[in-house]
């Protein structure tokens, strides 16, 4: 989605800003543009495409102050080109604003103005610039930190706006409401962001600001307060992410180094989990933060799990793990879906809410929605001090680093291992298992990390076969049991980064429908683990196989000696060290293909057309 960076206190501005559209990039967008503020004017270049474009377009206008704001554009209200991306200037150029989010009244408000009022843009943001420049206008002593805080009291919707006004050339005006936005202050120079990535080559030491927070960022610090002017503390971190990890360091696409950064991820997620309660006493499970008491999870009789695409799939896996030890219900449902019907939530039950960002609108909506009922929430993020993470009752970091590429892949896995510690941890806490049941288990999981070197050994095979099914028309994905949400995770990675048509489904259900669409040259991925659906599984393949479809079968060394007599092509992956660890390794295949499939057909890995890694629109 939309990224935002505004620089104040620095000769070259301008170039820091397009280093922060740079950083910003993964997140998605169709179109870049920034605004100086040189004292005399404010001085925009916006082009629709690429940050190239942009680069391209500002070399032609070398454009120099200390003071500039720049914006990559995911479209929601207007085409995608040169006059609706952002930033917007009111008509007499005194204010410019770029914005994320929408801002619902917008129609309502460019009524308000009077049929004259000319928009340059069809965007629902631009109103905004005017409306400011009308409140500067009106109030002769106003200034745009007073002048932004009594236009924010007209907007409905969701927004992180940034701000800048001629006449105060060294200011950026921020404001936040159910959007992200961090700001930050080091060495005389003011910074704002709609994520730390695009800050933290300057400065690890930042602040989110909280709903309904405005601030004056200048090169003397920083101001935040309410709507209403009164004084007031933003959520204050430091960020333990460090700069290489936000580069690609070799690989050709992060997606690619991502997949590889999996065992060390995994490795960090699980690090340091048990601490002894006091000395000499077992050691237990413990989360990152806890704002609830333990005894309540005895209390819990039921279990929702939230999220979206990905991290859904994991989700998925958590629920059989959860099921599994802590004998506790659970449903997986679609954080969109959740929000907009009536379920059954009370204090009794648990909402486990995973986003890789924590940003989600749909995760932190649905979150919120059962916290109005009282339900205790424990969010699952990659993101410290994400809104997710602050909003919770508490809180399972994965400490995957940062992933920039579009397609999660460590978020992924490092969410599964979160799944399943929280599974762990919730059967500690209602005493279905015994401290020493659980340190067993966690000992096994701790050799995740090493297996997955193994499948990663698996590429060069597998980069063979993308070659080889790189032009299928149709791929379909089948597993039961935990293999079932890694058919679904390969599907979408397949269709979010090739644009090839696949789908998953659970292998039994095939026969009831979906089997219909099996013909030559379909392909279906068999999700075919040895264990207590294999011999299922074999059966769905020979059906698929019996109608026409290639077979590639993804089996463990307990597997694939029977596989190989059913399946056009096999990988072979090492025995899990527990069951419900075999999602982390059966998904990596499935990454490196979709990888391999789409660089073959010469797609944008990183970036895939219409998708943004951060969703902060519904
Ligand atoms: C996965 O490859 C996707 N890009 C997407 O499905 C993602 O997992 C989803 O938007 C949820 O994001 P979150 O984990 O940050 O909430």
């Amino acid at each position: 989605m939309c990224g935002i960076i505004g620089i104040t206190g620095r000769d070259d501005a301008v170039d820091g800003v397009v280093n922060g559209l740079r950083r910003l990039e993964y997140r998605g967008y169709d179109s870049a543009g920034a605004v100086i503020n040189d004292g005399r004017e404010l001085r925009v270049v916006k082009r629709a495409g690429k940050l190239g474009e942009l680069v391209k377009a500002l070399g032609d206008t070398p454009l120099s102050a200390s003071t500039a704001l720049g914006h990559t554009r995911w479209a929601t209200h207007g085409a995608p080109n040169d006059r609706n991306a952002h930033p917007h200037l009111d008509p007499s150029g005194r204010v410019a604003v770029v914005h994320n989010g929408i801002i619902e009244n917008y129609q309502e408000l460019r009524a308000s103005l009077g049929d004259g009022v000319r928009f340059a843009s069809d965007t629902d943001s631009e109103v905004v610039a005017h409306l400011v420049a009308d409140e500067l206008d009106r109030t002769q002593d106003a200034d745009l930190f007073t002048a932004v805080r009594t236009v924010l009291a007209r907007l409905k919707g969701a927004y992180s706006l940034c701000f800048v006004a001629v006449d105060d050339p060294t200011t950026l005006v921020v404001a936040k409401y159910e959007a992200p936005l961090i700001v930050a202050h080091a060495d005389g120079v003011g910074y704002c962001a709609s994520d730390v990535a695009a800050l933290i080559e300057h400065t690890t030491e930042v602040a989110a600001l909280l709903d309904g927070q405005v601030a004056r960022i200048s090169p003397d610090g920083i101001e935040v307060t309410d709507v209403d002017g009164a004084s007031v503390e933003p959520h204050r971190y430091t960020v333990d992410w460090d700069l290489s990890a936000a580069e690609k360091q070799g690989y050709d696409h992060f997606m690619l180094k991502e997949i590889h950064e999996q065992p060390q991820a995994v490795a960090d997620t699980l690090l340091d989990r048990l601490n002894a309660p006091a000395p000499g006493q077992p050691a237990r499970l413990t989360l990152d933060e806890l704002r609830i008491d333990e005894g309540e999870f005895g209390r819990i009789d039921k279990v929702f799990i939230l999220a979206c695409g990905t991290s859904l799939h994991a989700g998925m896996v958590g629920k059989l793990a959860i099921e599994h030890w802590a004998g506790i219900p659970v449903d997986v449902e679609v954080a969109s879906e959740f929000r907009y019907r009536d379920p059954i939530v009370d204090p009794h039950t648990l909402v486990i809410a995973i986003s890789q960002s924590g940003e989600t609108i749909d995760t932190i909506a649905a979150a919120s929605h059962a916290r109005d009922q009282r339900a205790p929430v424990i969010a699952i993020s990659n993101v410290v001090g994400s809104t997710l993470a602050r909003e919770a009752d508490g809180v399972l970091y994965t400490h995957a680093g940062p992933e920039v590429a579009v397609a999660s892949t460590k978020a992924f896995t490092t969410q599964i291992v979160a799944c399943l510690l929280l599974g762990l941890y919730l059967a500690q806490a209602r005493g279905r298992l015994y401290t020493s049941e659980v340190s067993d288990t966690l000992g096994r999981l701790e050799q995740i990390p090493a297996a997955l070197e193994q499948v990663l050994e698996l590429d060069g095979q597998i980069r063979e076969l993308a070659e080889r099914y790189k032009d299928v028309d149709y791929t379909m994905f089948i597993g039961r049991h935990a293999g079932l949400p890694i058919a679904m995770e390969g599907a979408l990675k397949l269709k979010e980064i090739s644009y090839l048509h696949a789908e998953a489904f659970p292998a039994g259900e095939m026969k009831h429908g979906p089997i219909a669409l099996i013909e030559d040259g379909s392909l279906v991925v068999a999700l075919a683990p040895a264990g207590h659906v294999f011999p299922k599984m074999v059966s769905n393949i020979q059906e698929v196989r019996a109608r026409g479809a290639s077979v590639l079968a993804i089996g463990t060394e307990g597997s694939t000696e029977e596989l190989k007599a059913h399946a056009d092509d096999v990988l072979t992956l090492p025995e899990p060290p527990h069951e419900l660890a075999g999602p982390v390794l059966s998904v990596v295949p499935l990454q490196l293909f979709s990888y391999h499939v789409a660089t073959a057909r010469g797609e944008d890995v990183d970036q895939p057309r219409n998708l943004a890694k951060t969703v902060t629109v519904e």
